[in-house]
């Protein structure tokens, strides 16, 4: 089944939760190439889409964090970094053995339940903390 954002992953942050839209695409995209046959070359595609998504999305994260000096900054950023070396691993998995089920079932938990968790949990942590440091709650 296909990953979908709903609100119980919304941190009240526009371009923040476009971005986690469009990253729920992107993973999507990239298991869909992984179960339809696609070749590698398809699914390296999608996994390198992803991957500089990610990039920048956590880039953006980041900034806005420092922006409010955000006191969980240095541990979310290890988080983040923690998160760039799977993918960089998984990308060369894909690149070794095409898309088996193996890497299918790697892509859905260390990608997908990573990306949800993170969300639900460091990412409203960090939502919290800005729109306190704004007035906004
Ligand atoms: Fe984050």
């Amino acid at each position: 089944m296909a990953y979908q954002w709903d609100s119980s992953l919304e941190t009240g942050y526009e371009l923040i939760d476009n971005q986690h839209k469009q990253l729920i695409i992107a993973l999507n995209n990239l298991l869909d190439a992984c179960r339809n046959g696609k070749g590698s070359e398809e699914v390296k595609k999608t996994m390198d889409f992803l991957t500089g998504y990610t990039v920048k999305h956590f880039s953006d994260e980041e900034k806005l964090q420092k922006q409010y000096k955000y006191p969980d900054y240095f541990i979310h950023k290890q988080y983040h970094d923690d998160f760039k070396v799977t993918v960089g691993k998984l990308t060369e998995k894909v690149i070794q053995d095409g898309p088996t089920e193996e890497v299918i079932g790697l892509v859905s938990t260390s990608i997908g339940g990573w990306l949800l968790n993170h969300i639900k949990g460091d990412d409203f942590r960090m939502a919290v903390y800005i729109k306190a440091q704004r007035g906004e709650s």
